[in-house]
């Protein structure tokens, strides 16, 4: 397979045991994404969006077919090459945030580079100009708990990019905020998108962030329904 893609999937199919028989969840995807994309995964619930994106990311193996993610065959590594490519190359955004509670800001962002073994002053320059780019300099020594959900879910983009990651994969990043945090949290992802080379995968079922998005690839039942590419995004414009 060609690494000039991001993400190269042929012919993958996803069974989960359910009661002596199997549950297919996706059937037979054929999906690549290109570099620098900003893609969401649409489908009603059930439809196996978190199911895909957890494949992509390593999470969860494919019962067959082909997965390529960042010039890595996902079928043919181990448990910990996959934990080293997400480590150093993939930044994961979920609904809930999963930030640690007795962390400030600072040391959650920090997280990710303490992994990668970055020295003490470089991480504090990264982690300086991630927790800026999301515009939260001002509640850096704050813990989560002292955040509104717009801030704890900036936290989250901030820890996703502050290693400069190749792929980002966001899983329903705006089910738990109001519509003005959830804009606010798709125009940061697209800026960071155009300013950092960087790949965006969504899963969502919002229609807010329908309107952001750059390609939509439609989800039914475990099958790719429509693969559209968007002409004018909404990000861009001033509002
Ligand atoms: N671990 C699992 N075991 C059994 N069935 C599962 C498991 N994970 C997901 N499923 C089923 O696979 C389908 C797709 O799930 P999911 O990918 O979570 O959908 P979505 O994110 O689009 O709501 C659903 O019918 C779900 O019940
Ligand atoms: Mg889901």
């Amino acid at each position: 397979m060609s690494d000039s893609f991001v993400v190269q999937i042929h012919n993958l199919v996803k069974k989960f045991p359910v009661g002596g028989d199997f549950f297919t969840a996706l059937k037979n995807i054929n999906l690549e994404l290109n570099h620098a994309e900003f893609t969401g995964l649409i489908g009603p619930s059930g439809s196996g969006k978190t199911t895909l994106l957890n494949i992509i990311g390593g999470l969860d193996s494919p019962s067959g077919g082909n997965v390529n993610v960042l010039g890595s065959d996902l079928g043919s590594t181990s448990h910990a090459e996959r934990a080293e490519l997400r480590r150093t190359k993939m930044g994961f955004i979920f609904q809930s945030y999963n930030l640690l509670p007795v962390y400030s800001v600072f040391e959650n962002v920090e997280l990710p580079l303490i992994l990668n073994k970055i020295e003490t002053n470089e991480r504090k320059r990264l982690v300086e100009q991630a927790v800026g780019s999301v515009g939260l300099l001002d509640k850096i020594d704050s813990r989560p708990a002292q955040l509104s959900g717009g801030e704890c879910q900036r936290t989250a983009i901030a820890r996703a990019i502050v290693h400069k990651p190749a792929l980002i994969l966001a899983d329903e990043p705006t089910a738990n905020l109001d519509s003005e945090n959830s804009h606010q949290i798709m125009k940061i992802m697209g800026r960071l998108n155009n300013e950092m080379d960087t790949s965006f995968v969504f899963a969502t079922h919002d229609e807010k962030i329908m309107g952001y998005l750059r390609r939509i690839v439609h989800l039914d039942d475990g099958q790719i329904a429509k693969d559209e590419l968007i002409e004018n995004p909404q990000f861009g414009e001033q509002s």
